[in-house]
């Protein structure tokens, strides 16, 4: 077994290694020394880890290629959580140091204070941490998530936080209840107020660009809607005004929800417009796309195609469908940025 060094150059220029032996991959190797790298499922699933090799020899792990392409691989794209070096690797992250977590993981306690169904199959569940030497305060970037456990088990599922980072500890999170869902099950059987749970994070790498003023297009499906409700509502509370156009897409109207916040947010953010996108509605349905996001991506780029920046957050079939009509339309490929979930 040999021991390679791994040096890592996030986005903003900041530099940072660390031993991985090549029987272990870059992620664990990572976290081995305290450093937590922008990661979800450490399981080749969800493309949070995604980086890029620009030297050194290493074998991919299985990993899911809706994830990252065939082409990604050939140009040297990895996803850490499934890179063995076989050499010492420099590899480039495609973000920002501010977004790396140093330290032990951070595990902190909360309690549930709210569980409601809000949808066909979602929840909206809150948690207020509990005081510890940290304080109450909760800090993290919009778009990033954190992981919960089950309690009593050490099942922890990572979801998005859809509120914004806060002085009196309240984490909100949207939740899809998915058939036999470990944690799905915990939330429809067992779960309710007054209960606590360990959380852990925050945790990963989505988020508005901050080095960028284009207009940008937001693709929420399903839950995928909670990293943009917290980005929105960062930017309503600093008065960011910049251009953006959230595609909202479920399969039936009864899936849909948090409409109301979004048309608050729309009277606080004269430039955001909200499509609401449904697959297969009911005849009379007529408030917003009949379609998918895609379709209606599609039909939003056909007569304005260029400078957009375009964040995808949503089930893999979704992304892809919606990346490839982005491409189509000439979006940059660089300006796509997303995050996808089962
Ligand atoms: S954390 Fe690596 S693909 Fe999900």
């Amino acid at each position: 077994m040999s021991e390679h060094q791994i040096k890592v150059t996030t986005r903003d220029g900041h530099e940072l290694s660390f031993g991985c032996s090549d029987d272990c991959d870059v992620v664990s190797a990572a976290e081995q020394v305290e450093i937590k790298l922008p990661s979800l499922c450490r399981d080749g699933g969800c493309g949070a880890c995604v980086g890029h090799c620009d030297s050194g020899q290493y074998v991919l792990g299985q990993f899911n290629n809706t994830v990252l392409s065939n082409e990604a691989v050939a140009k040297g794209e990895v996803l850490l959580c499934r890179t063995y070096p076989k050499q010492d690797l420099h590899i480039s992250a495609p973000y920002d140091y501010a977004h790396i977590r140093f330290g032990k993981q951070n595990m902190r306690q909360a309690t549930i204070i709210h569980l409601e169904k809000i949808a066909e199959r979602t929840v909206r569940l809150k948690l207020q941490l509990i005081e510890d030497e940290a304080g109450l305060a909760v800090e993290f970037e919009p778009g990033q998530c954190m992981e919960l456990e089950i309690p009593g088990t050490d099942i922890r599922r990572a979801y998005s936080l859809a509120n914004t980072g806060n002085w009196h500890g309240e984490l909100e999170f949207l939740i899809r209840l998915q058939p036999e869902g470990k944690f799905s099950d915990y939330l429809n059987q067992q779960a309710q107020p007054g209960q606590i749970l360990n959380v852990y994070g925050p945790n990963g790498a989505f988020g508005l660009q901050a080095d960028s003023f284009s207009p940008a297009i937001f693709i929420a499906g399903g839950t995928g809607l909670a990293p943009f409700l917290s980005i929105l509502r960062r930017m309503a509370e600093w008065g960011e005004d910049r251009a953006i156009h959230l595609l909202f897409g479920v399969n039936q109207e009864n899936e849909l929800f948090c409409t109301e916040e979004l048309e608050k947010l729309q009277q606080q953010l004269p430039s955001l417009t909200v499509t609401l996108c449904v697959w297969k509605p009911a005849e009379a349905w007529s408030n917003g796309f009949r379609g998918t996001p895609a379709d209606a991506l599609q039909q939003s780029l056909s007569d304005k195609p260029d400078g957009y920046d375009l964040y995808l957050c949503g089930p893999p079939l979704m992304i892809s469908a919606a990346r490839q009509v982005a491409i189509s339309q000439g979006i940059d490929e660089q300006k796509i940025y997303s995050e996808k979930f089962g």
